[in-house]
């Protein structure tokens, strides 16, 4: 049925609209290169962007077309809405006593030795139910989306048997039907060598055989993740399984160079969309992503939860690479799950421009996601846009996440 001109809205004023349309897909942003639209308003129709532009203009053609408007009282400034492209939300149980060890400094492997690490989250969330695990999920996109977040990634790899990774992404799938943030599943069952294998090989063919297609059949995810490291996945059984996965039809994102520096061969080997973690990548690491054209998602607040160096973004994008930035909000590593916050916290300390870090968490952390409809203000982009009351946009990183936002829409509607 073709739209009627009434049912179009008129949002704004707004005092700036940052569009992040038109910037370079890899590479270093100047900020000189951002869109920002002074006075200017944002038309929707049926959840979707119909125009962008000065806002007086934009008034006659609604007042002459009969059309809603939206009227923005106080001075704000809009930004598309913000991407997560990497979580693990879907989880039971808490690991405040892994934190509290680590930060009186026990290593990794003498947490995982007193019951702590992926294992004790993996644990907790078997013996969650579906009802639990949804609400629970639910509560923490509740949170995501207030604080402006309208699209995210989630992981699943807290089941490590076909039976509980089934049931985590059952719980992602039921969420996003009913939640106003829109999710992206991605299955994660190669996160650990569940303690039921004593061989990696044979749980990795268990998952390509069992889960995978069962997986693909029920929609439930088309995208696949791989933890490489020494306490995880080799390169070899991880290179095999992702050939695999690729091979059953699934984009491929991997958990590279966390602390060792093999993962980031084997995304670009396999041609994943994306690599994520990268706290150990040098320039050679860094080159070879380049070459396969493998998108570098980093997460501060790994970082910040492992008290451990920042992934080298500024090197990344001077060579040449698409960076995001993303959360990796888990109950382990990355308990704070703000992605603004630990988006400028990660820009100041790396030296990004305002231009870099903001494209990270919208327009670039899009593309880690193949999402192309969305993560800039344009025409027939999704209407999800978030507005700061603020009046010049360089207020937002200065603030360093404290600053949220005042108004989310999702699909041109106000959450
Ligand atoms: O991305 N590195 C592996 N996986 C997660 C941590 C998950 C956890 O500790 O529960 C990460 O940091
Ligand atoms: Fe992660």
């Amino acid at each position: 049925m073709k739209p009627r001109e009434t049912d179009h809205t008129l949002i704004g004023p707004f005092s700036q609209v940052v569009t992040m349309a038109g910037l370079p897909e890899n590479g270093p942003i100047p900020d000189e290169a951002l869109q920002v639209l002074e006075n200017a308003g944002v038309m929707v129709l049926n959840g979707a962007i119909t125009q962008v532009g000065d806002y007086n203009t934009l008034l006659q053609v609604a007042q002459d077309g009969g059309y809603k408007l939206q009227k923005i009282e106080q001075p704000m400034v809009l930004l598309p809405g913000l991407i997560d492209a990497h979580t693990h939300i879907c989880f039971a149980g808490s690991r405040a006593n892994d934190y509290a060890m680590r930060v009186a400094g026990k290593s990794y492997l003498e947490i995982a030795r007193s019951g702590g690490g992926i294992l004790d989250s993996v644990r907790k969330t078997r013996e969650a139910t579906a009802v639990e695990l949804v609400d629970l999920l639910r509560k923490r996109c509740d949170r995501h989306l207030r604080e402006g977040v309208t699209t995210c990634e989630v992981k699943s790899g807290y089941g490590l048997t076909v039976e509980d990774e089934l049931k985590m992404l059952e719980a992602i799938s039921l969420v996003n039907k009913h939640h106003a943030l829109d999710l992206v599943p991605t299955c994660l069952a190669a996160h650990m060598r569940p303690p039921e294998f004593t061989d990696s090989q044979v749980y990795l063919q268990c998952i390509l055989t069992e889960l995978l297609p069962q997986v693909k059949e029920l929609e439930l995810a088309n995208r696949v993740d791989i933890f490489i490291e020494d306490t995880a996945f080799n390169e070899e059984e991880a290179l095999e399984y992702l050939l695999a996965a690729k091979e059953l039809g699934f984009d491929i994102t991997v958990h590279a160079d966390q602390f060792s520096t093999d993962g980031s061969k084997v995304a670009a080997e396999v041609g994943a969309v994306s690599a994520d973690h990268l706290e150990a990548s040098g320039d050679e690491e860094i080159t070879l992503l380049k070459e396969a054209g493998v998108i570098a998602t980093v997460l501060p607040g790994a970082s910040l939860g492992l008290g451990m160096h920042y992934a080298p973004a500024r090197r990344m994008l001077d060579g040449g690479l698409c960076l995001a930035i993303a959360t990796d909000w888990n109950p382990g590593s990355a308990p704070m799950g703000d992605l603004l916050l630990q988006a400028a916290i990660l820009g100041a300390a790396e030296k990004l421009t305002t231009a870099e870090t903001l494209a990270a968490i919208t327009t670039r952390a899009a593309r880690a996601l193949n999402l192309s409809d969305r993560g800039r203000l344009a025409k027939g982009m999704v209407a999800d846009m978030i507005a700061f009351p603020i009046n010049n946009y360089k207020e937002i990183l200065y603030f360093q996440g404290k600053l949220k936002p005042a108004i989310v829409w999702k699909h041109g509607e106000q959450v």
